[in-house]
């Protein structure tokens, strides 16, 4: 990669009509930047998931509905039966003993704005996805490719009750796994989303029918970043953020005691949070130099201007990361500051795929395209719905 994005490879005018490099149809800037505007609300709806966590909110929804759900209650009977509902399940009795209707309703709302944005997220994308499909101004690949875009949507509304299913038992406390995956789920529909977008806004210059060449340490960082996101998901999971409060030592020690005292052994990394807090740290730090060596061996090639303020955007956000996470550790967890770190992982996250989409270059296809269009690959056609 840092060779990749050093080398001022040629950039196809987004404005043409025409054939870009994928082989096919390049789609107008307003899809492009409509994609930006639905990656925005996805990077809004992982924090506002966040701040449900944060504030005990997600369990305040018992059921699942996705049509009817979204109509929240209006009458003081139907606060009422809701809140009915609420009552039978432990969360309220283990931890809301007693809690008033006011009190409920605070929570209700957070988890209602949380899935109200989940379905307009949905909304956002698949509407748009039709009327440009229909109007034949986005090619076959880009249409199907939001269709898929969408169904890893509703696959994350569904990964979200099954999350939320996993607290309404006897412990009411999601499991981590679950939490995890949803958090990854998200990191990858909003990377799928503004990958896309790039595409749109910045397409690769190359000949007809030409792929775009990565470098895999591109991939290894982002998937370096994804897995100390899962690692923290799990410190979020396991409420291990409100133990060991210091740093760099944990209970004194730079290896905490009882490290691997669970067995079997795979449990410690599940729900001791000695060993699920050591190993966030571990991995974010390791994360933190890694990106910094990747940052300055990337500038020392003196890349495209947007290039390096994205790497130095990577270093900010990096530093901004490590130093969020500290903070949310001492101070015990406070909402503010743990929703912060979530956004600002997103943000790396984020930084470094325009990294590494800046990164491509063009691969000459196996077959050349005949320069004209009466043989047009099945592809290349606009989309007919
Ligand atoms: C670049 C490095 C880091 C990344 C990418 C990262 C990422 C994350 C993520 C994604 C979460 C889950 C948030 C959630 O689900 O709500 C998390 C949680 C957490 N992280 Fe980090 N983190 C990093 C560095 C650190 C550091 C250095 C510390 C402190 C030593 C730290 C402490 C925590 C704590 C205490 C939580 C749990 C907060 C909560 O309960 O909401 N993180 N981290």
């Amino acid at each position: 990669m840092v060779d990749d994005v050093t080398r001022r490879v040629g950039r196809a005018n987004p404005t043409t009509e025409g054939i870009e490099a994928t082989g096919e149809r390049a789609a107008p800037r307003s899809v492009g930047i409509w994609l930006l505007v639905v990656a925005a609300l996805v990077f809004a709806m992982v924090v506002l998931g966040g701040v449900t966590r944060l504030t005990q909110s997600g369990l305040s929804i018992v059921d699942w509905d996705p049509i009817m759900g979204a109509f929240p209650p209006i009458t003081q009977e139907q606060w009422g039966e809701v809140f009915a509902e609420y009552r039978e399940f432990p969360e309220y009795s283990e931890v809301n003993d007693g809690m008033t209707l006011r009190e409920f309703e605070e929570i209700f709302w957070i988890e209602w704005a949380h899935r109200f944005v989940g379905r307009l997220i949905g909304l956002a994308l698949i509407i748009p996805t039709l009327w440009f499909g229909i109007r034949r101004a986005i090619g076959r690949r880009l249409f199907v490719r939001l269709l898929a875009i969408f169904g890893l949507v509703a696959l994350e509304g569904v990964l979200g009750w099954f999350m939320v299913a996993s607290g309404l038992v006897d412990v009411p406390r999601v499991s981590p796994v679950r939490l995890s995956a949803h958090l990854v789920l998200a990191t990858i529909i909003f990377g799928t989303i503004l990958w896309t977008a790039l595409d749109v806004l910045l397409p690769r210059a190359g000949p007809p029918g030409s792929k775009q060449r990565r470098p895999r340490s591109g991939w290894a960082l982002l998937g370096f970043i994804l897995l100390v996101m899962v690692s923290g998901g799990f410190v979020a999971g396991t409420k291990s953020g409100f133990a060991y409060n210091t740093f760099p030592l944990m209970g004194g020690r730079v290896v905490p005691e009882g490290l691997l005292r669970y067995d079997p052994l795979w449990d410690n990394f599940l729900e001791n949070s000695a060993t699920v807090q050591f190993q966030h740290r571990i991995l974010a730090i390791s994360l933190f130099v890694t990106v910094l060596a990747f940052a300055v061996l990337l500038l020392r090639r003196s890349p495209e201007r947007r290039v390096a303020i994205a790497v130095w955007g990577l270093i900010g956000a990096a530093l901004l990361q490590v130093t969020l996470g500290v903070s949310t550790l001492l101070l015990e967890v406070p909402t503010a500051l743990a929703a912060a770190h979530q956004a600002c992982a997103l943000a790396l996250f984020g930084i470094a795929l325009f990294i590494f989409h800046e990164s491509g270059e063009a691969e000459p296809p196996p077959n050349p395209a005949p320069p004209h269009g009466d043989d047009v690959d099945e592809d290349s056609e606009l989309v007919a719905v």
